[in-house]
């Protein structure tokens, strides 16, 4: 029997480890043949190539090149590349992962040219349209054919949205599996070069979100707080290329870069950061996953964000939302030992890609 050609499309840095353990799966799987397409949202080595080999990717058979753009011209270049790929590859499946604009246009352009298209990490919800990966996720999950849930809340979303239960499937949190797999490869990690001298507590801090580094005042007044939170516990801050932007345009990365406590570092691949996260006594973020990794890890994560589309991080997980004007009192209270205490979700557990695996197959023709 043919092997069914199953498209894995990443294209930004949190897709990364969302496709690593399905790729490794399907792979050990006599029934399908994963191929990589890497749409190239994200090109920096920093942001895509040292993730490849920190999970034990091959290079992406397919790469599109689409780079940087507004959210119109970079969804319509992942539209009209892998339109005309698929035209010709015809795969049996198309997975897209994440809520990113490569996600976004992967779908549309698979869902046209009815490929079946599986979504991972459907039914994610924040409510808030002022955030670009809100319509990535609504727009993804409803021209999807299969949705694949990390959490029962997502479940009850789509079903809300009129989505039938036979098309959704509760597979867990695909993300946890890249932890397991390296699990002792992480805890084996020694501190980044240049972080050496870190010493416990410390926390971690990451931003990259529009509503949190576009505006000047907005970020000017997140560096003032973070360098008063720095003076009693150091903190590491690896900077996303959006954030350098805004830094160096606004004058700010030398007073971010003079700032005692305050470690300022280029984007870490996967393992470092990890090892780095679990050591932590407190993360500071405004990412989607690091919510997760953190809950996971049990580590005590301070959201800058009004909303979450993960609400299962919060109700039970380490996650707590935040503002500018409440972060350093949440740090305190952290440090003084009240501490965001959680327990992991069910179905984090490092087995979601054979959950995936089983439910493509489950819904192909033979
Ligand atoms: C994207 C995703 C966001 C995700 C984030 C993780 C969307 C709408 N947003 O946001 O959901 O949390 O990735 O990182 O898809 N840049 C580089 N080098 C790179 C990549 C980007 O210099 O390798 C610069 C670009 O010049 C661009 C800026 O960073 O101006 C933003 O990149 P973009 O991919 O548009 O969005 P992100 O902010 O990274």
């Amino acid at each position: 029997m043919r092997r069914k050609i199953i498209h894995l499309v990443a294209g930004a840095r949190p897709n990364f480890m969302k496709i690593a353990p399905l790729y490794h799966a399907l792979r050990a799987s006599l029934w399908a043949r994963p191929v990589i397409v890497h749409t190239g949202q994200h090109y920096d080595p920093q942001m895509s190539a040292t993730f490849f080999h920190d999970l034990r990717l091959p290079d992406p058979h397919h790469s599109l090149n689409v780079g940087s753009g507004s959210h119109g011209m970079q969804t319509a270049g992942v539209l009209a590349a892998y339109e005309s790929l698929i035209a010709r590859k015809r795969p049996d499946w198309v997975v897209v992962v994440g809520d990113v604009n490569s996600t976004m246009a992967a779908a549309l352009a698979a869902s046209k040219l009815r490929i079946p298209v599986a979504h991972l990490e459907a039914g994610l919800r924040s409510r808030d349209r002022t955030m670009p990966e809100e319509i990535n996720r609504l727009v993804t999950d409803a021209v999807s054919d299969l949705l694949l849930t990390p959490s029962p809340d997502a479940s009850l979303n789509l079903r809300c949205e009129g989505i039938p239960a036979s098309r959704i499937r509760l597979v867990g949190n695909i993300m946890i599996d890249s932890y397991e797999f390296l699990r002792a490869k992480i805890e084996r990690a020694p501190l980044p070069a240049g972080l050496r001298s870190l010493t416990e507590p410390y926390g971690v801090v990451t931003l990259h979100r529009p509503s949190n580094v576009d505006d000047r005042r907005v970020l000017t007044r997140a560096l003032r707080v973070l360098g008063r939170i720095s003076r009693r516990v150091p903190l590491v801050f690896p900077i996303h290329p959006r954030t350098r932007l805004r830094l160096r345009d606004f004058g700010l990365l030398a007073r971010a870069r003079d700032t005692p406590g305050l470690h300022i570092t280029t984007p870490l691949s996967y393992v470092p950061f990890m090892s780095l996260v679990r050591r932590a006594s407190f993360v500071i973020t405004d990412s989607g996953g690091i919510q997760e990794e953190t809950t996971y890890l049990g580590v005590p994560c301070l959201t800058l964000r009004e909303n979450t589309e993960r609400p299962i991080t919060v109700t039970q997980g380490t996650n707590r939302l935040t503002r500018l004007g409440a972060v350093e009192a949440d740090v305190a209270r952290v440090l003084d030992g009240r501490s965001l205490t959680g327990r992991r979700p069910r179905l984090w557990d490092g087995q979601t890609a054979g959950r995936v695996v089983r439910a493509l197959r489950e819904v192909s023709p033979a």
